[in-house]
């Protein structure tokens, strides 16, 4: 069977070897790739179902708990676009996030940041016929990593998206605008200007609710000349 969901090869990807993100140096591949033909399995299924799965969306982060989640509360919503900017309706978009002190709940993250037990970081919604997406959560705060010295990730929220089959999966980071840790992010900067600032979303007022939280944009553009920066 032909692939029916070709990826485009573009600069605006960012390439499998980095050596500035160490662990790329022994993770990428360093033979030619092996094309594996998708198989019906993976092209079809499994279709409108995908709530079955995994069950509904949890579209509200900050309250998964008895108590709030601690930290600056946002919204971030969008669109999930084709490469004609058409929406693209029930798509999963899996969500995972350090909490507002810059920690995941994951047996190996264990540097000296606060848990905060009314909050997981764990979130899943699914766009809607105009392609439109919406969750609240709270900023992930920065955080240290191993890669150089002195390393820190800008706040950022991952991001999975599945379309009708498990060979539509793609993933991305989506991160805030003026944050000064960007520009020293080896795995951000994995993408080149300008297509990284594809990656960061936009603070909007108009998103933004009185009383209650920040708002922020971020479209997503599965494919094409605008296509969103998605992860090898
Ligand atoms: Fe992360």
């Amino acid at each position: 069977m032909a692939d029916i969901y070709n990826r485009e090869d573009e600069k605006a990807q960012p390439p499998t070897l980095f050596p500035a993100y160490a662990s790329t140096v022994r993770r990428a591949p360093a033979q030619a790739l092996i094309r594996i033909p998708q198989t019906i399995t993976e092209t079809s299924g499994p279709a409108d179902c995908w709530e079955d799965l995994m069950g509904g969306a949890m579209a509200d982060m900050t309250k998964q708990h008895a108590g709030e989640a601690l930290g600056q509360r946002i919204i971030v919503t969008g669109r999930v676009l084709d490469e004609n900017a058409k929406p693209v309706p029930n798509t999963v978009i899996e969500i995972w996030q350090a909490n507002a002190a810059g920690r995941y709940v994951h047996a190996r993250d264990d540097w000296p940041a606060p848990l905060d037990p009314n909050f997981t970081g764990v979130g899943r919604v699914i766009s809607d016929a105009q392609g439109r997406y919406r969750y609240v959560t709270v900023r992930p705060g920065a955080y240290p990593w191993g890669n150089h010295h002195n390393a820190w990730r800008p706040a950022h929220i991952h991001l999975s998206l599945l379309g009708p089959a498990f060979a539509t999966r793609l993933v991305t980071q989506m991160y805030f605008p003026d944050d000064p840790l960007i520009d020293l992010d080896p795995i951000a900067n994995a993408v080149p200007m300008p297509y990284r600032d594809r990656m960061v979303s936009r603070f909007d007022i108009s998103v933004t609710e009185p009383n209650f939280a920040l708002g922020y944009l971020f479209d997503i553009v599965l494919r094409g000349r605008h296509a969103t920066p998605m992860e090898p």
